[in-house]
């Protein structure tokens, strides 16, 4: 650690809590169906002794994994687990979280949850305020190896030209013939690959 930093430190237990400056913040906490989902109960424990406000939302699947009782218990705060949960106010707990966050931190971050955050979904209330939030995103992701990968997929086109719905510019399927050639390449490619 360096000399100078702002960071003041205590022992709780055999854990040495680190307080950092920004201490005192709002953490909207994400947990997905990963078999790592066991592992947000202890941060978000770590959080709460570092001085934040730490408020759960799980996917439905990470309830299959860890009970939302048992990080209810561990923030001290409600855990969000469906929209429909949001009973106790009129304005939708999802996005009074998604405003109030500093900071979202999903971990356990399944590849189903990346997924569903890069095609901007809202269909459960993390991948909603992902949407909605301003605040940094922070994921941890956990998965097979064989499902974190760049899969390599390769595009052709589209081409600039006029479109058949009466505009001119970008979105022009390719040349079909330069289509059938790529793929023929690409198949070669594959097969001396695998010989
Ligand atoms: C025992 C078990 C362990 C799993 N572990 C993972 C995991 O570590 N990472 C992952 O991306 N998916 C894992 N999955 C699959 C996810 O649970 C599944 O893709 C699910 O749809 C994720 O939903 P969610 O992203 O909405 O939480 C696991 C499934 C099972 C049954």
């Amino acid at each position: 650690m360096r000399k100078n930093s702002n960071r003041r430190s205590e022992k709780t237990g055999v854990r040495k809590v680190v307080r950092l400056r920004g201490a005192g913040k709002t953490i909207v906490l994400g947990v997905t169906g990963s078999i790592a989902a066991y592992k947000s109960a202890e941060l978000a424990s770590l959080l709460v002794k570092q001085g934040h406000q730490v408020f759960a939302v799980m996917t439905h699947d990470a309830t299959e994994f860890i009970t939302p009782l048992t990080l209810q218990t561990l923030s001290k705060n409600p855990v969000m687990t469906s929209f429909f949960d949001e009973k106790e106010n009129w304005r939708p707990g999802h996005i009074e979280l998604a405003d109030r966050a500093n900071l979202l931190l999903i971990a356990p971050a399944a590849a189903n949850t990346i997924a569903e955050l890069a095609h901007g979904l809202a269909n459960h209330p993390l991948a909603a305020i992902a949407l909605a939030t301003r605040a940094p995103i922070l994921i941890a992701p956990a998965m097979n190896g064989k499902m974190w990968k760049s899969r390599g997929v390769e595009f052709i086109g589209p081409e600039e030209g006029m479109l058949a719905c009466g505009y001119e510019g970008l979105g022009r399927l390719w040349k079909v013939d330069d289509i059938a050639f790529r793929a023929e390449f690409l198949l070669a490619r594959q097969e001396n690959l695998i010989a």
